[in-house]
């Protein structure tokens, strides 16, 4: 073959005589270590609480809706890692794409060029916005997009305060912290950005904190992922009229909604909105690589890079990285070929009539709601005395303790991964893979209904589940977190 003066790819001779690092192998010795090196080395208090409730399982392989625990028992997955597997774990497809990139050996992260990958992502993400949402600002998280929307926002403005509702939740960063409406995530980390946060559905109170015209930005998800609240139907076009009167931007955070999950391809679709900033992640990595985005009006972007020596000033080292494009471009790729924005909206809909179509026969069972693929189950206190007193001591040690009790048997006895939504209230929060198929429904709802029907039973082992978990929380409240 004759020389083409490039330099050959592996070929620098410094891995002559080394022995290579052997991932299979290490799987294959330790793989179960997990909780041991997490309290050890990482965070002993989640462990704690994995191993409280029975979840410190060793997942050994994944594929589409479906883990598979060490000792080769299937579980399905109903939280898709809190909305990130969204195409299914594991595709094959999004797979060959990376290793395609590889095979491609590309230049990457070069920084002081412009890459040929994230202008094809930009252009893809771009085709699937309205016309005036038309420019990109990549990012590696869901949290660096909202800072990045925050950024944005305060620059194009020229005002510093930040409105947010109640429950929303945007992130832990310091910014995205800034408009956190759960209290006892921002308790403890000190002062944080001038913000003021709105009670959920209130307008009156949102044309007060607006209307002295010194808010950059009102920040919302369209479907809160804590609770999965849906708002009332006039409530997110009468909040953009609003933001428009006083010229505070309206950003749509969509970095749960987006790409789908609710069965419209962003969330802000279901009420004819127009924001003028979103924030997107999650499913865009096709499970496989952290990415995110903020896709903006060109007018605000131009506000932040409006002169050449401030063509830099945001920007990050792995921004724009060749394997976070890729994995986005095959993700737009999959959900337009299987049409499974389309399939989110159909399974929802057939999840969420199942389960509420078990509301005449569990009196605890309130309601499932939502859109698409993003369901919350409400639990309520049972009429009858004897579950009534049951529910009530239940609430007095803790109110999330209810729908622990549900989660905990779902995996258990059932093997079904959900989640509790929140440390309050009584809801479980369901986000499944857009693969679900009518059987993973069926099979959901007998176990959800098998479940249910163990409340009925009193005294019995759901109940007892529940002593047993108030003793849990009572000895936590008295046994201090050694640091
Ligand atoms: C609506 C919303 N915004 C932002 C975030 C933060 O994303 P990340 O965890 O990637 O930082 C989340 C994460 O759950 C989210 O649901």
């Amino acid at each position: 073959m004759p020389s083409t003066g490039l330099p050959v790819a592996g070929g620098n001779g410094y891995t002559a005589g080394m022995s290579a690092f052997d991932l299979k192998q290490v799987v294959s010795a330790r793989l179960g270590e997990n909780y041991e090196l997490h309290e050890k080395y990482v965070n002993p208090t989640f462990v704690k609480v994995l191993r409280t409730i029975g979840f410190d399982k060793v997942y050994a392989k994944a594929a589409g809706q479906y883990l598979w625990d060490k000792d080769g028992n299937r579980y399905l997955d109903m939280l898709s890692g809190f909305g990130v597997f969204a195409i299914g774990r594991n595709r094959p497809e999004v797979a060959k794409v990376i290793r395609d990139v590889l095979d491609l050996d590309l230049a990457n992260m070069v920084q002081m060029d412009c890459s040929f990958l994230s202008g094809l992502l930009a252009e893809a993400l771009v085709k699937h916005c309205p016309p005036h949402l038309n420019a990109v600002f990549f990012t590696n998280s869901g949290t660096e997009a909202v800072e990045a929307c925050l950024k944005f926002a305060r620059a194009a403005t020229g005002r510093s305060k930040l409105a947010y509702l109640d429950h929303g939740w945007h992130g832990l960063s310091m910014g995205s912290l800034s408009i956190m409406g759960n209290e006892e995530f921002r308790e403890g980390f000190g002062d944080l950005l001038p913000g003021v946060q709105v009670p959920y559905g209130d307008l009156e109170a949102l044309d007060k904190a607006l209307c002295k015209r010194d808010v950059a930005v009102f920040a919302f998800e369209c479907i809160q992922g804590k609770g999965v609240r849906v708002p009332a139907d006039d409530f997110l076009p009468k909040a953009q009229a609003i933001c428009r009167k006083y010229g505070t931007l309206f950003f749509c955070d969509e970095v749960q909604t987006g790409y789908g999950r609710t069965g419209k391809f962003f969330a802000f679709e279901h009420w004819g909105l127009e924001p003028d900033l979103i924030s997107t992640s999650k499913a865009l990595s096709g499970g496989y690589v952290p990415v995110g985005a903020m896709i903006a009006r060109r007018a605000i972007y131009q506000k932040v890079y409006h002169r050449m020596d401030r063509c830099f000033v945001h920007s990050s080292s792995f921004g724009r990285n060749n394997l976070g494009m890729a994995v986005g471009l095959a993700t737009l790729h999959i959900l337009d070929e299987e049409k499974l924005v389309e399939r989110s909206a159909t399974q929802g809909k057939k999840l969420m009539d199942a389960i509420n179509a078990l509301k005449p026969k569990h009196e605890v069972l309130l309601e499932a709601r939502g859109k698409g693929l993003m369901i919350g189950i409400e639990f309520q206190e049972p009429k009858s005395l004897k579950l009534k007193m049951a529910w009530k001591m239940i609430h007095a040690a803790n109110d999330g303790l209810f729908a622990q009790m549900v989660v905990m048997p779902l995996l258990q006895k059932h093997r079904v991964l959900t989640q509790v939504s929140g440390n309050h209230g009584d809801i479980i929060r369901v986000l499944p893979p857009f693969v679900i198929t009518d059987e993973d429904i069926a099979y959901f709802v007998n176990a959800l209904d098998d479940v249910l029907s163990g409340c009925h039973k009193l005294p019995g082992p759901m109940w007892d589940l529940g002593k047993n978990l108030v003793g849990a929380a009572l000895r936590n409240k008295t046994e201090p977190v050694s640091v």
